[in-house]
């Protein structure tokens, strides 16, 4: 009763304001009104995943200070309001409502691990809410609705692209793959190589599974080692991929692992050390790409984190650049009108290349190929979609 009671109060004290200045048709959103753009952020700043949501944030907050520093969007300043979902499952969930309901952020940002952004993603549609992933890249995220996009490539991208590697630069014939069966960027991107894999004529000649967060993976490992690969595909994150590579080493397993974007950590080397000399994987940046918006944004990196940028940072800068020219072009934080400018994204000049939105709100473009050499990770290739 009380609250049915208040929601009527607030309903007439909106109307009464209505009347008063003249109410613009669309819903104007608890955040109409306000002196700031509230935007949300949830990420994997603790747990598993901790590097993948702490650089994504770093870039995030670089943007937006580089924004409110030229004066906002629309005459606000955007104000961020992050939440760490601690890389659990059904946390993402929580603190996404959180942020829609009491917080009244405009639009999302997030996730990195295609899981949690698969989780969060039917909150932001119902709700109506933009959202988007700096750098999931599992097709299913954006397939949720018409309010979810991504400024990154997808994994049938990917997987092509390390099976190409595979079997064009190594010249590989077998190969087996080790997949992450708890995660949906993991097991798509499984898939999608052994698919192209395949139909370049290669054979997979074992396929074995583990749950994010194993530790042990001498039995799997010892039947890959039993089935001779040539490569080993390991579509997992960082934490899980160190550790398969230290363990594939001390059995004695000594050919090229490959990875995705997933290995993409400044803990990996930490962690895998000697045991990952000469293996390589796909991702979505290269500090050592010399353009000069590249070059630019890297010393004000530096400068700001003392420290080298991996590849999620600059995607969660472009995320959040790309939503502030879409408000601007919107000319205002209503979400309908948010996604359309969103959906006519056009060849925005990005510090992780140019970013044309798609009819299926994804980014088409370039992977670039790392190889890990006396311990460090070296570019060797771009691949254009
Ligand atoms: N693409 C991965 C996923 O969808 C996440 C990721 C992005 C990891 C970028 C590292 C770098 O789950």
């Amino acid at each position: 009763m009380n609250i049915w009671r208040g929601q009527f109060f607030s309903l007439a004290v909106v109307a009464a304001g209505c009347l008063l200045t003249g109410c613009n048709q669309s819903s104007p959103g608890p955040n109409a009104g306000g002196d700031v753009i509230k935007v949300g952020e949830y990420g994997s700043l603790t747990g598993s995943e901790a590097t993948f949501g702490q650089s994504t944030h770093k870039g995030i907050q670089q943007a937006v200070d580089e924004i409110n520093a030229a004066g906002g969007v629309l005459g606000k300043k955007i104000e961020l309001h992050t939440e760490d979902d601690q890389s659990q499952a059904g946390q993402a969930a929580t603190v996404v409502r959180k942020l829609i309901s009491s917080d009244g952020v405009v639009a999302m940002l997030g996730e990195v691990a295609s899981s949690r952004s698969l989780e969060a993603a039917p909150i932001c549609q119902q709700s109506g809410i933009p959202m988007i992933s700096p750098s999931s890249t599992n097709p299913k995220v954006t397939e949720v609705g018409d309010y979810i996009f991504r400024v990154c490539f997808i994994d049938p991208f990917q997987g092509t692209v390390m099976a190409n590697f595979a079997t064009k630069t190594l010249k590989a014939h077998t190969a087996a793959v080790l997949t992450d069966v708890k995660s949906d960027y993991s097991l798509g991107l499984a898939k999608f190589f052994k698919e192209q894999f395949l139909a370049s004529g290669g054979k997979i000649v074992d396929e074995e599974k583990y749950s994010g967060g194993d530790k042990d993976f001498n039995a799997q490992l010892t039947a890959i080692k039993a089935a001779s690969p040539e490569v080993v595909f390991v579509p997992g994150y960082y934490t899980e991929a160190g550790l398969i590579a230290l363990q594939a080493r001390q059995l004695g397993i000594n050919v090229p692992l490959l990875g995705g974007d997933g290995w993409e950590s400044p803990t990996l080397i930490p962690v895998g050390g000697k045991a990952l000399e000469g293996d390589s994987f796909s991702t979505h940046f290269s500090a050592d790409n010399t353009s000069p918006e590249v070059q630019t944004y890297l010393t004000t990196y530096k400068k700001r984190y003392n420290e080298t940028s991996d590849a999620m940072a600059p995607l969660g800068y472009d995320a959040m650049m790309i939503l502030a020219d879409a408000i601007k072009r919107a000319g205002t934080t209503d979400g309908a009108k948010v996604r359309d400018a969103l959906a006519a994204t056009k060849d925005f000049k990005g510090v992780t290349g140019n970013i044309t939105i798609d009819p299926n709100r994804n980014a088409s473009k370039s992977a670039v190929i790392l190889t890990i050499t006396n311990g460090a990770i070296k570019y060797i290739q771009t691949v254009a979609p």
